[in-house]
């Protein structure tokens, strides 16, 4: 199934300079760009995006972290794009997600781990809904589509 789903550029990936090597694992990968774009978060909707953390002793650590600078929300599609980024992605903690995987890679922490990626296609939806306007996410296809996919992967 063709699936959109959300990536979020945390701090540790956009004040470190590593957004641009990042995005191209994404490109290089296959993946469709169908959204991006810079956004200041605030802890009402962090409380929103991490519902199921608000109650944990490192919730405001989460609302520091993730308020420090500007981050990048990114619009990810692709034929199981919601699993496939997740695999890129790792682990959450970054000292145990598998070299090779962005945070393995590029992450020494739990909370410092680079990227948010959505982990299920009911969350992809909220979350996409939760940072991106109508008409900011955008339905396109790439010229080269026929050399992503067999035309079976794209029914
Ligand atoms: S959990 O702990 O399994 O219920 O949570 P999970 O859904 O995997 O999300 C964890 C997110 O919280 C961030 N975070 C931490 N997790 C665990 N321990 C500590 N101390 C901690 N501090 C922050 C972690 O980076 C996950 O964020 P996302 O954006 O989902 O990667």
């Amino acid at each position: 199934m063709i699936e959109t789903t959300l990536v979020i550029f945390k701090p540790s990936s956009v004040a470190r300079g590593l957004v641009g090597r990042i995005l191209s694992r994404f490109e290089d990968k296959g993946l469709t760009i169908a959204g991006m774009k810079m956004m200041t978060l605030d802890e009402p909707l962090l409380r929103e995006h991490y519902a199921h953390l608000v109650d944990r002793p490192f919730f405001p650590s989460i609302v520091r972290s993730m308020t420090a600078t500007p981050v990048i929300v990114l619009a990810l599609r692709g034929r199981d794009a919601i699993s496939t980024v997740r695999l890129l992605t790792g682990a959450t903690n970054g000292r145990e997600a598998l070299p090779g995987t962005i945070r393995g890679d590029f992450s020494m922490s739990n909370q410092e781990n680079v990227i948010h990626a959505s982990s299920s296609a009911s969350d992809a939806e909220a979350e996409l809904k939760r940072f991106f306007k109508p008409g900011e996410v955008i339905d396109w296809t790439p010229q080269n589509i026929d050399f992503l996919y067999a035309a079976s992967e794209l029914s």
